[in-house]
């Protein structure tokens, strides 16, 4: 039986994520692809209390985040994304441990113990990394989700954050700049989603 595709979105906060994975999530159904759409924090036991987190991060330690963002994905490996992969599916997940190495890596943990401590979790054939200058992407969050910042999304904490993705060497990650229009950074991840495809033989048809 066919292997899936596990296909990460990652970058700081703001950069249009979960809207370019929306758009690639509908072309690759109009091409017939069974398509799985996930993220991280889930919606699981430990995502529910990482969300609780949001708004007051003193409550716990680097390393008790650290613990529950794993926690999170061994309980998102084992419930969706390997039976996802294993029934042959494109898995589209909304972050992975690239977001933990970067921002518990902000926050003090080292990033190469961070990746170390994810090394149950199947590796992704491709990361899309949205990037973007902090400045402008919390710009984006004030004035389109008028939201009001969580804690993980002040300015110094997310140069930090933006410093340790663009220094991650893993050969999965295709740069993207997410400062482009949406047409045409979605025209980029659709671009690298098919070369994937092509280079590892993977069709569609069921
Ligand atoms: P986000 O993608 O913004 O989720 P949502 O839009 O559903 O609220 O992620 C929430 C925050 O969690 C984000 O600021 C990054 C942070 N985060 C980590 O610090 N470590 C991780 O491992 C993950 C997956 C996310």
């Amino acid at each position: 039986m066919k292997q899936g595709l596990l296909i990460a979105f990652e970058g700081i906060d703001g950069t249009g994520k979960s809207t370019q994975l929306a758009l690639l999530a509908d072309f690759l159904r109009r091409l017939g692809c069974d398509v799985v759409v996930t993220r991280e924090p889930t919606d699981g036991e430990y995502g529910r209390r990482i969300r609780k987190l949001y708004l007051d991060r003193g409550r716990c330690t680097p390393e008790e985040e650290l613990d529950l963002f794993i926690r999170d994905r061994r309980q998102h490996v084992t419930d969706c994304i390997a039976p996802a992969l294993a029934a042959g599916s494109i898995v589209l997940t909304d972050r992975y441990y690239f977001s933990t190495a970067a921002y518990q890596g902000a926050a003090g943990c080292d990033p190469d113990r961070v990746f170390a401590a994810n090394s149950f979790a199947p590796e992704p054939d491709l990361v899309l990394l949205l990037t973007m200058e902090p400045e402008e992407s919390l710009a984006r969050i004030r004035e389109l989700r008028g939201d009001r910042l969580n804690d993980f999304e002040q300015l110094d904490q997310l140069r930090k954050v933006a410093r340790l993705f663009a220094s991650f060497p893993q050969g999965c990650i295709t740069r993207i700049d997410a400062a482009a229009s949406l047409d045409e950074v979605q025209a980029q991840v659709r671009q690298a989603v098919l070369a994937l495809m092509a280079r590892k033989g993977y069709r569609c048809e069921p």
